[in-house]
């Protein structure tokens, strides 16, 4: 029998009179646990990919990032060498810049590719680059790889250019190691030389495929049973010429199409469509394929009567994965190295999208791929606004996500009980943590884990779940937080990915009904200071000031000279006119917080006006952490309701704000009792607890069909121990052993970190 804990500080203490209990009916199995729950979805963010898990060392080697030789250095020891983009001569047609030095005398040119490269001694490194020479300059040059304190850790020499475009290779073999190296190229005389492709990848790769071998491993530990890929909001794209095609991604990696990632920076696409396919095959995960759909982030939509071209690239996509080599798709799998099928069986249709827009290009892709393959399994996507699917075509399966609290999380943990059996399957593609979280703390994770046997308990809806976003390069982070961060030598798991790897590593066949008795969860005390933001709107705030209940002034936010004592957050452009703080950006989650994270009891008061935008104010309270989003938001929902949100909404009223009006707004907290009044009248009087108390344990419970072992997960969200009784009821053969696994830290709030990788450790 193997036990399995997630806990705070552990089980064994006795705090409370009577013991929690965990009754599990080992005679009576219920569900089967689809073998697909575990899983993972990699998402082309933060510089996963680039930067990430594909390993090319050098930064912006085919010179397209900008109009600029961004993450190049040049210089010219004599001053007289000159170096510029230039598109006269391009090396193909997916790759129109290349670098143009104007040499006349000593050039250097040095790459730190993201952060420093990492080198290791002894190892070996391809260098491969396109050059072509002009006007009289025909080498040599010299490429080094330095490392950061200057020392040469391999040298060597290409000679012999000519006038036309040709690739030069070097095999470096490095004499040692530093994991912030840099390479070099240099060279001297006179004339013009032209570089493209300037690439410097390690020849050790997981399992020869290409990869970063440490973050290839890290995937490899949870062990999971699919890979969704490549996103996300990645595939969506900004606008039209920047969603993904799966078409620019494959062949030769030097005519591949890069483009500009959403999430801020340039994507070579040197993980492309086959390497993902080839990347499941190396982790024994089924693949699972996210194409767009038509839609870009924000919804603009390509017409239905041009769909043609994603249909197309839906049917093909599939042709490519699993066609047969005599197929035209097929045949470039096999001469990309991959003869035999892929196996694809997966495919998710958009991302988050949802409404009539993208109901109409569901229907048109899932019904040509119906009619060509009735075996895929096709997933809609829903918008994180709401949920619901139109019934025909009818999706196998349907892709919810949720990022949210630690609490709504535990409160979710029940929420699949009574889902639909007879409706599409669940996959819950994206969920964590990104309120009160940290960097990734462990009270996030315990509020993950809640939900997971949630899950768990109910796979015979949702048959697929994966945690986002999986990768974070330390040096570029565009969400908070990410299960597996790194940089270039090093990677750690937050908490979550220890649960992740607990689950995974733990899956019974059969669920077994479990009957928890559990005090209720201690509630994380309300504090914090104020704010004020907006939402997609532009608007103003005055005469802001916080009272304690025996009258002392805590703060009044004097904007008459300055914006002095706040905090601004988020993409916003604040500045202080007429004794007032305005705010221009019409984006979303735009706030200025300000005041002491020990208060708990005030009254705040402001006048606020609105300048122009879609929606109305925000209005922040018990404000502990800067993603806190505890709120009274007015004019919400696109300027139609007024509502109090706080680990989701807990009181929500129709509402609208007008432009161009000041409003006088009281906000009272006491404990957890908010008021809340516009122009004097009331409008919200609620407990944060009106959403319902939590409790303390969760727990689900398999069996091991192999094995015959019982496996019990089990939660605790409390910050202290909680005395357990563990009843295996109609056990028959127990043999007296069992193992507990245990994820634990001193404090909620602990994190791991690069140098700290095992401060919330998991131990047996
Ligand atoms: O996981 C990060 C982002 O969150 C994904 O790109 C998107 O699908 C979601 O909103």
């Amino acid at each position: 029998m193997y036990l399995f804990l997630a806990t705070l500080l552990g089980l064994a203490v006795s705090t409370n009179a009577q013991p929690a209990t965990i009754t599990v009916d080992t005679a009576h199995p219920g569900r089967e646990i689809s073998p697909m729950l575990w899983g993972i979805f990699f998402e082309d963010i933060n510089l996963s990919a680039d930067g990430g898990l594909y390993p090319e060392l050098v930064r912006n080697r085919s010179f397209e990032d900008s109009d600029q030789p961004d993450f190049w250095k040049f210089s010219s020891a004599d001053g007289g060498s000159t170096a510029a983009i230039d598109r006269r001569r391009p090396l193909n047609q997916s790759n129109v810049h290349s670098l143009c030095v104007n040499v006349d005398g000593k050039f250097i040119l040095q790459n730190e590719g993201y952060w420093g490269m990492k080198i290791v001694g002894g190892e070996s490194y391809k260098l491969r680059l396109a050059a072509r020479a002009a006007d009289g300059f025909d080498g040599p040059l010299t490429a080094r790889i330095l490392s950061a304190a200057g020392t040469e850790l391999a040298a060597g020499e290409i000679s012999g250019l000519a006038g036309d475009w040709r690739y030069y290779t070097l095999e470096l073999s490095a004499s040692g190691g530093d994991s912030k190296s840099a390479l070099q190229i240099s060279g001297s005389g006179r004339g013009k030389l032209f570089l493209d492709m300037v690439s410097l990848m390690p020849e050790k790769t997981w399992k020869n495929h290409g990869l970063r071998a440490d973050l290839a491993e890290s995937l490899a530990a949870l062990h999971p049973a699919f890979m969704r890929f490549p996103g996300g909001n990645w595939i969506e794209g900004d606008d039209f010429d920047h969603m993904y095609h799966w078409k620019d991604t494959i062949g030769n990696i030097d005519a591949r199409k890069p483009l500009w990632n959403t999430w801020g920076y340039n994507t070579t696409q040197g993980l492309g469509y086959y390497e993902y396919l080839q990347l499941c095959e190396d982790l024994g995960a089924e693949p699972v394929f996210g194409i767009n759909c038509g839609l870009t982030l924000g919804n603009k939509a390509v017409p239905a009567g041009q769909m043609g071209p994603w249909i197309e690239d839906a049917l093909d996509a599939v042709e490519y994965a699993n066609g047969p080599t005599n197929s035209h798709w097929g045949f470039l799998r096999a001469a990309a190295g991959h003869p035999a099928p892929f196996h694809l069986k997966y495919l998710e249709i958009g991302n988050e999208n949802g409404g009539p827009a993208y109901w109409e290009r569901w229907k048109l892709l899932a019904d040509a791929l119906r009619a060509k393959d009735p075996e895929i399994k096709l997933i809609m996507t829903t918008s994180l606004n709401g949920y619901g699917y139109p019934p025909i075509p009818k999706p196998d399966i349907i892709d919810e996500h949720y990022y949210e609290s630690p609490e709504s999380f535990m409160r979710r943990a029940t929420q699949y009980d009574s889902y639909n059996r007879k409706g599409p399957k669940i996959f819950v593609g994206e969920y964590a943590v990104t309120e009160k979280c940290g960097l990734g703390n462990l009270r996030a994770a315990i509020g993950e884990a809640a939900f997971m046997t949630g899950l768990e308990r109910n796979s015979d809806v949702v048959i697929m779940a994966s945690y986002a976003p999986l990768f974070v390069n330390l040096n570029h982070r565009a969400w908070n937080p990410d299960l597996i961060n790194f940089d270039s030598s090093r990677w750690y798991g937050i908490p979550s990915y220890y649960f992740q790897q607990m689950f995974s590593e733990n899956r019974g066949h059969v669920t077994l009904p479990v009957l928890v008795n559990s005090p209720l969860a201690e509630s994380p005390t309300s504090k914090g200071g104020i704010g004020v933001g907006t939402w997609n709107t532009e608007a103003e705030f005055k005469d802001i000031k916080v009272t304690a209940p025996d009258g002392r002034i805590l703060f009044t936010g004097d904007v008459s000279r300055n914006a002095g004592g706040w905090k601004t957050l988020g993409d916003g452009d604040w500045s202080v006119q007429g004794g007032a703080l305005q705010q221009h950006a019409q984006k979303e989650f735009i706030r200025a917080i300000a005041g002491d994270k020990s208060w708990t009891d005030y009254s705040l008061t402001l006048k606020a006006r609105k300048l122009g935008g879609r929606e109305g104010f925000l209005i922040l309270f018990h404000i502990a952490n800067e993603a806190d989003r505890t709120w009274w938001n007015l004019g919400g929902w696109g300027n139609t309701r007024d509502a109090i949100e706080c680990d989701g909404t807990i009181d929500s009223k129709p509402g609208n704000i007008a432009t161009g009006q000041w409003y006088d707004l009281r906000l009272v907290v006491s404990g957890k009792r908010v008021q809340c009044y516009l122009n004097g009248q009331m409008i919200h009087d609620v407990n944060y607890e009106s959403r319902g108390q939590i409790n303390a344990l969760y727990s689900c419970a398999s069996r091991d069909g192999r094995t015959g072992d019982v496996i019990v997960k089990v939660v605790n969200a409390n910050a202290k121990p909680l005395e357990t009784e563990l009843d295996l009821t109609g056990a028959k053969n127990l043999t007296g052993q069992g193992s507990a696994i245990v994820l634990t830290s001193e404090n909620p709030t602990d994190e791991n970190t690069l140098f700290f990788n095992d401060k919330v450790l998991t131990y047996m």
